[in-house]
């Protein structure tokens, strides 16, 4: 593995917080199966994680003296593992996105607009709910639940459809793929249990939730794909035939990566849902063990 690994569990959590390094300088610029549509998918993903991250770990760290939960000793080490473990994802995807921007894809102004979408979402949403008693703690913890329940059902489908993992061929961004999902899956009910500490069980709480799920995803379908549109279309690579190779790794019904997702996306909306349900235990173990964790 092209990767230096540190592994800790300073917080005593379930989970422990892998430090990877990892060098991107030989990843090739088409690293997925030499496909521009499929290689610029995946790094228009990877656009969204450092400043998407950055805001899941403010927006626990907003709540965590809630007074429902401070004195949840438990959760309080997971929260502190969570912080750790999306900490080394933003660390990695900024290596991986430099390594992208030095070939000329302009993942920088990519990066800006990530910010930008979430400043705006959470600045409306905290004005429309105003009136409701929501204030922007609230709304940012609503929208990173909501969107960590993405993160995990895709990493889901990364580690269990080995028609995806075949086409990353390239084995630094493999690994960095795979150690993300993987990682993703551990802390999946962390911002969940802060939500539903600070929410509640209630009709409230799950009307606000699965709401935000909804926006959420409309969202991020609308910005990958504009990212996807500008890098392909700034790399003179925007042709029917990439286009028709993305849906198939995107959208096909029997292999896509997102439609792959809807069975466990939706499940987001049962009464009672918890992350936990999902059992990806086994899963975990081998991928665990395949990369020498
Ligand atoms: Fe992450
Ligand atoms: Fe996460």
């Amino acid at each position: 593995m092209n990767a230096k690994v540190n592994i800790t569990n300073r917080a005593g959590a379930s989970f422990p917080v892998r430090r990877m390094n990892f060098d991107f300088n030989t990843v090739p610029e088409y690293w997925m199966s030499g496909s521009a549509g499929l290689t610029h998918f995946m790094t228009a993903l990877s656009a969204l994680f450092p400043a998407g991250e950055m805001f899941f770990i403010d927006s626990v760290r907003a709540v965590r003296q809630h007074p429902a939960i401070k004195d949840n000793a438990e959760l309080q080490k997971e929260i502190s593992a969570f912080i750790g473990q999306e900490a080394m994802h933003t660390q990695e995807h900024v290596g991986f996105n430099a390594s992208a921007q030095k070939y000329g894809h302009d993942i920088d102004t990519l990066d800006r607009y990530t910010g930008k979408v979430l400043k705006f979402s959470s600045k409306f949403l905290a004005a429309v709910g105003k009136p409701f008693g929501f204030n922007k703690e609230m709304v940012d913890l609503t929208i990173t639940t909501a969107l960590e329940h993405f993160t995990a059902t895709i990493a889901t489908q990364l580690l269990s459809n080995p028609y995806l993992q075949e086409l990353m061929t390239d084995e630094t961004m493999k690994t960095m793929w795979l150690w993300h999902a993987i990682e993703e899956n551990e802390h999946k009910a962390v911002a969940y249990d802060v939500y539903e500490g600070v929410f509640g069980k209630g009709v409230k709480s799950y009307t606000v939730r699965t709401a935000a799920l909804v926006a959420a995803m409309v969202t991020l379908f609308c910005v990958q794909s504009y990212f996807l549109l500008r890098l392909l279309k700034q790399d003179n690579k925007l042709s029917l035939n990439e286009l028709k190779i993305v849906y198939e790794y995107g959208y096909s019904l029997e292999k896509g990566v997102i439609t792959g997702m809807s069975k466990e996306m939706l499940e987001y909306f049962k009464p009672g849902f918890h992350p936990n349900d999902l059992d990806t235990h086994s899963l975990l173990a081998k991928w665990k063990e395949k990369l020498g964790f």
